[in-house]
């Protein structure tokens, strides 16, 4: 393969697998990350995030010669970033890793040069800040260098495949630079690799996660008019769902990760004006840990026992990233109850507070807090539960349980008007 040097910028979730991969596929691939502990280790063919099948590939093409990892970017053909795009305290997106990526690369572009972005950027990020960094340098983005922008979608855990499978969008800052850079992804992807306009990639990336934002927003908005009308808001949903073209989605304990709970106030920056729709979504999502906290008080008085179970932002994952179960941990102590927290997947450095294994986390406990649906706590044994709690409530905020027995008090999303019978008759209130 002629042309086949790349420089991947960031050797993270997303950039690591994606050097591994190109390396595997032919390209003479270095990798570059500012963490020295990560080059390091790398190097030695050890990797440092989890990824199913991952340390396998990388072993294979360090000792092939095919990938190397460094500390500064070398000359390349195709360049690639994946850095990081957090955001900032009043959570507009804060670019300066990006842009420092960028910088970085400047010394040892040339003319003919691929460059593509990777990270998720709010849109025009490369029209408005990327390509006048490159122009600044003093090449012409027109002609000299393509430059693109290929937003990631690959699910952790499946990333492997995913690179392989999936659909890709490839944006360029003209109609040739999309093509460039797409032929760059034809290399290996098995899926379409469509070719648009850098501001179409960027907006349709944060779409897609705003898409599942709004959705869950409706969800959720759903459980608490329900809970108000005394309705049973999750058959209400399935009935709906009977509907051939409806597919209302499941409402939860709020939105977490890095991506949806992230990625639409990247769209709300730049056009708050408009973006009502996404900005109530996200106050909806945002409100719901409160909601839940408002649950448990209903069920049980505040000097009580919460055993809860899950803080991961989803199932069978031990990612803690924005995730809505530590607001409610926070909450609930804030509010005097005794929280013992169990995760079979999140480690205790993970977590500012102190964590329970199963037993303890339900010992003498008032209420088993579900806030994540890790197959764990699909089927519960209740004999074991029993002999444990002090009372088996039960309030399952993912309607995941599915052994739910006559003797205990479950509660779901879709029976909280139940509650409100109990506000109103404990003696504890
Ligand atoms: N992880 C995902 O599932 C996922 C999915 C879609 C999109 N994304 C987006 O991809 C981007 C990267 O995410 P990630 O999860 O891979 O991040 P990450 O934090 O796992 O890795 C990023 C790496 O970049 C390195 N880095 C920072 N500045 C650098 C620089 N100037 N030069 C070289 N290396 C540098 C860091 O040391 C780190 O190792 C983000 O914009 C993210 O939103 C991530």
């Amino acid at each position: 393969m002629e042309n086949n040097k790349m420089c991947v910028i960031g050797l993270g979730y997303i950039g690591l697998p994606t050097a591994a991969v190109f390396a595997n596929q032919g390209w003479q691939v270095t990798g570059v990350d500012v963490n020295s502990g990560v080059v390091d280790m790398l190097n030695k063919g050890k990797v440092h995030i989890k990824e199913i099948g991952l340390e396998k590939v990388l072993s294979k093409v360090i000792e092939k010669g095919s990938f190397s990892a460094k500390m500064v970017p070398e000359k390349a053909d195709v360049f690639i970033i994946a850095v990081p795009t957090p955001h900032n305290s009043d959570l507009t997106a804060d670019l300066n890793i990006l842009k420092n990526a960028i910088r970085s690369i400047i010394p040892v572009i040339e003319k003919g040069n691929k460059i593509i972005v990777e990270s998720t950027i709010p849109p025009r990020t490369m029209s408005d800040i990327v390509t006048p960094i490159i122009e600044e340098s003093g090449f012409d983005t027109g002609k000299d260098i393509f430059l693109a922008y290929c937003p990631e979608r690959v699910l952790p855990g499946r990333i492997l495949i995913e690179l392989f499978k999936n659909n890709r969008i490839v944006g360029g800052t003209n109609t040739l630079a999309a093509k460039e850079a797409a032929d760059v992804y034809r290399t290996f992807v098995e899926g379409k690799v469509i070719e648009t306009s850098a501001e179409s990639a960027e907006m349709a990336k944060l779409m897609e996660n705003t898409f599942r934002d709004v959705n869950i927003a409706l969800a959720n908005e759903l459980t608490k008019i329900s809970e108000a009308l005394d309705i049973n808001a999750l058959e209400v949903i399935s009935l709906a769902n009977e509907h051939p073209r409806v597919n209302i989605h499941q409402p939860g304990p709020g939105v977490g990760g890095h991506c949806l709970a992230v990625d639409p106030y990247f769209i709300i920056e730049k056009n708050p004006e408009n973006a009502k729709v996404i900005a109530e979504s996200r106050e909806v999502n945002e409100s719901m840990p409160a909601f839940v906290v408002d649950q448990v008080k209903k069920l049980v008085s505040k000097t009580s026992k919460i055993a809860v179970f899950g803080l991961a932002y989803k199932g069978n994952i031990d990612d803690i990233r924005e995730s809505p179960a530590l607001k409610i941990v926070n909450h609930l102590y804030s509010e005097g109850y005794k929280v013992q927290a169990y995760d079979p997947y999140v480690k205790q450095e993970q977590v500012q507070f102190q964590l329970y294994n199963y037993e303890k986390a339900l010992r003498d406990a008032d209420v088993m807090l579900i806030l994540t649906d890790h197959n764990e706590f699909k089927n519960i044994d209740w004999e074991e539960t029993k002999c444990l709690m002090k009372q088996v409530n039960v309030l399952d905020t993912k309607n995941c349980v599915e052994n739910v027995t006559e003797n205990i008090n479950y509660y779901n999303f879709g029976n909280l008007y139940e509650l409100k019978a109990i506000k109103t008759s404990s003696p504890i209130y």
